[in-house]
This record gives C-alpha cells, sequence and structure tokens, in this order.
C-alpha cells in the first residue's frame, strides 16, 4: 500500500509504523515523493521556509486551471506563501478567534435537531457547512443551497474524481463567488489591505476547508463510538466527557492523514538534502503515533494528560479553523448519543476515495429502506 492510497485502507497504521521505524525521509520511486513520518521530521517539513505549499511550475492544478473554480483556488491562503499568504490570514483569524462556543454550539444542535433521525450525510457535511454559513451571514433559507454548492467545489478539486465534476465545480465557484460577495461577514478592514474578490475567496476557503476534514472527524468519531459500546453508554452519562474523545479521535483517526510540500529551494529536512522540484508527502497521521510524544501513542485513550497532534498541521500554514471544527463535532456528537438508538442503525461502507482524507462511508437503516 502506497501513503497517498492509504487514508481509505481499512487500516493503514501498521504501514506508517513501518515507514516511522525507518525515521527521515523515506523516498518512494513510483509515485517520486519523499516521505515524513516521525515527529521530529514531520516537524521539520512543516517549518521548513524552502517547502511551499504549491509548486512553482503549477500553482493551481491544471486540471481546473482554466475556469473560475482554479481563480478561487489561486486566491485561498492556504494555496500561497508569503504576503499573499500573510495579508489573507491576518485578516481571517480575528474573525475565527472571535467566534463565540455558546453561538457555535447553539447553531450547531439547532441545525442537527431539524430531524429526529438526521442522514449521516447531514450530520457530516450538511450540518457543519451550515454552521459556517450562518456564521459568515448566510440568511437561513440559502443555507442548504450554499452547502450544496460548496460539495460541488470540493468534489471538482478531488485529483480522483471526474470531469463532469470539474466543470460543476467552475459553475459551483461563479455561484459562491457571487453569493457570498452580498454577506456582510467582517467588519471593514484596514484600506486596501486585501482585494474583496481575494477576501470572498478565502470565505469560500472557510467552507470549503471545513466541508471535508470535520465531515472525516465527525464520521470517524461515530465509528469509534459504535465499536465501544461501553464508550457510548459513560458519555452519555457524563457528556463533558464528549471533547476528550473528538480530540482522541482527531490524533488516533483522523480525518486528515497528509498534506503535501514543493521544494523551492535546497534545503535539508530528516539529514536528507534535497532539490527544487522534489515533493515531500508529510505523514501527519503517523507523526500522531509516534513513541517519542507519548509512549502508549497507538492507544486509543480518552484519559491523556497530554494530547500531541499534528492532524490541523504546523508552523506558519497551521489550521485556523481548529477550536471551531472540534465544537462543532463536538454538539454534534452531544446531539446523536441522546438519540439512543441511533448508532444501532449506522452502516460503514468503506472511506470516500480521498489522497489525504479519512471519511468513512456511512448510511443509515431508515436511509437504505427509504
Ligand atoms: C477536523 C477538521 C479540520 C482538520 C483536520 C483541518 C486540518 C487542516 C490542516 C492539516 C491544515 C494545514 C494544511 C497544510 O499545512 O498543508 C489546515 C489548514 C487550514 N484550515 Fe483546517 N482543518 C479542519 C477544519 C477547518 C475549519 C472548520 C476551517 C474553517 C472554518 C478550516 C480552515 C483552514 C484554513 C483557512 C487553512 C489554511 C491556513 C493557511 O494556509 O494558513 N479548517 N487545516
Amino acid at each position: 500500500m502506497l501513503p497517498l492510497e492509504a487514508p481509505s485502507h481499512p487500516d493503514p497504521y501498521p504501514s506508517y509504523a513501518s515507514l516511522r521505524l525507518r525515521g527521515g525521509l523515506q523516498y518512494l520511486e513510483a509515485p517520486n515523493l519523499w516521505v515524513a513520518s516521525d515527529a521530529a521530521t514531520v516537524t521539520e517539513a512543516f517549518e521548513q521556509p524552502a517547502c511551499h505549499v504549491r509548486p512553482r511550475r503549477e500553482p493551481v492544478p491544471d486540471m481546473i486551471a482554466d475556469g473560475p473554480a482554479g481563480e478561487l483556488f489561486g486566491r485561498l491562503m492556504r494555496m500561497n506563501e508569503g504576503e499573499a499568504h500573510q495579508a489573507s490570514r491576518q485578516r481571517l483569524i480575528p474573525f475565527l478567534d472571535a467566534l463565540d462556543d455558546e453561538e457555535i454550539a447553539r447553531l450547531t444542535r439547532h441545525r442537527l435537531d431539524a430531524s429526529d433521525a438526521p442522514a449521516p450525510s447531514d450530520t457530516m457535511f450538511r450540518v457543519p457547512v451550515t454552521v459556517i454559513a450562518a456564521l459568515l451571514g448566510c440568511p437561513p433559507e440559502h443555507e442548504a443551497w450554499l452547502a450544496e454548492r460548496t460539495s460541488r467545489f470540493v468534489a471538482g478539486l478531488n485529483p480522483l474524481g471526474h470531469t463532469a465534476r470539474r466543470d460543476a465545480a467552475h459553475r459551483a465557484a461563479e455561484d459562491l463567488m457571487k453569493v457570498v460577495s452580498g454577506f456582510e461577514t467582517l467588519p471593514a478592514g484596514p484600506k486596501d489591505a486585501l482585494a474583496s474578490e481575494v477576501l470572498v475567496a478565502n470565505l469560500i476557503g472557510l467552507l470549503s476547508q471545513t466541508h471535508d476534514a470535520t465531515a472525516g472527524l465527525i464520521g470517524n468519531t461515530l465509528l469509534a463510538l459504535r465499536k465501544h459500546p461501553a464508550l457510548r453508554e459513560s458519555l452519555t452519562r457524563r457528556p463533558e466527557g464528549i471533547t476528550a474523545l473528538v480530540e482522541e479521535v482527531e490524533r488516533h483517526d483522523p480525518p486528515v492523514h497528509s498534506t503535501k510540500r514543493y521544494v523551492e529551494a535546497p534545503c535539508r529536512l530528516g539529514g536528507t538534502r534535497l532539490a527544487p522540484g522534489d515533493t515531500v508527502l508529510i505523514l501527519t497521521a503517523s507523526a500522531n503515533r509516534d513513541t517519542s510524544l507519548a509512549p502508549d501513542a497507538d492507544h486509543f485513550r480518552l484519559d491523556r494528560r497530554e494530547r500531541v497532534s499534528f492532524s490541523f498541521g504546523a508552523g506558519r500554514h497551521h489550521c485556523p479553523g481548529r477550536r471551531l471544527a472540534l465544537g462543532i463535532a463536538t454538539h454534534v456528537i452531544t446531539g446523536l448519543l441522546e438519540r439512543r438508538e441511533y448508532f444501532n442503525t449506522l452502516h460503514h461502507h468503506g472511506y470516500l476515495p480521498s489522497r489525504h482524507g479519512r471519511i468513512p462511508r456511512l448510511t443509515s437503516t431508515q436511509e437504505e429502506h427509504a
């Protein structure tokens, strides 16, 4: 199994452990990649200034470059370095940091409680994206539409998807730019700090970054609870433990397994010399289980004193949505644990095809009989 196929494998962790045991960077010839899998090398890779989030020769993936989805992608802070990255980050972080935990809880529960037995696709994808939509100022009657367009945009970015999806992604990007530019989300920033099309692209970025990753976090937590009925019982009685559950799932069976870096200048990582044009796969899901972080890092334990995880990245591109994602997931799981029969109706059918994400395919008995 290659690390790029691993996130959708039933159990990729033994193969990560054997990579990690070798330490430093490992070269894989077929995909022409260097892999960083232990905590020290992963930390170094995230902090190395010569390792960029996109290759200089292809700032926007060729498959979408020619259209609105490519234009939007090219403006995302996640996909830029230097001034373009910093300016968007500085504008959005105060907004994300100021979000109120009570408000996140209220918005999440209100959307979850619209149904007694929500389908897993609703709890995993629709609820989180509509919460972000509401926080961005989307009128309630347009939230479902916005979530659906976000799904189409995200599906078009998946290199494992087909051409029809790319066309749909271009149309969705156009729709999203038009509609989100009408939201009164952020207080005005310092004059000329950020062009309005860049700001709007990055607000859409918040919706699209939420879409798959938060779905994977909720889905993998549902799987953990389905596997451990005793844990379900104890957390139903003691819901204050649900935050630790979500954080342990995020560390132990994370929704994002890896990310890539492209070498722009000669540098060293894990003792290996790298040259411009080299690509590094940062295997965060493996580094989370490095025993140098905790001797029992391979075990699933809610009572950890200190939990170290790379699932939300590190360094200059680390995820600014961590608190929001954990908050939404915690309140979704709390609401589902109150529906006592919910977990007995869940069916697991492997994982969605993805190079970096681990998102279970879940259905409910009600859906299958509908
Ligand atoms: C469980 C859910 C999530 C996970 C596991 C996750 C993970 C990550 C990771 C690993 C990165 C860094 C990528 C890299 O360095 O290559 C990242 C970046 C980012 N995430 Fe998240 N994320 C999640 C949810 C969210 C949410 C809810 C938001 C926003 C509302 C968000 C917004 C962002 C943004 C804007 C970036 C780019 C930051 C930058 O480039 O400076 N994420 N995320």
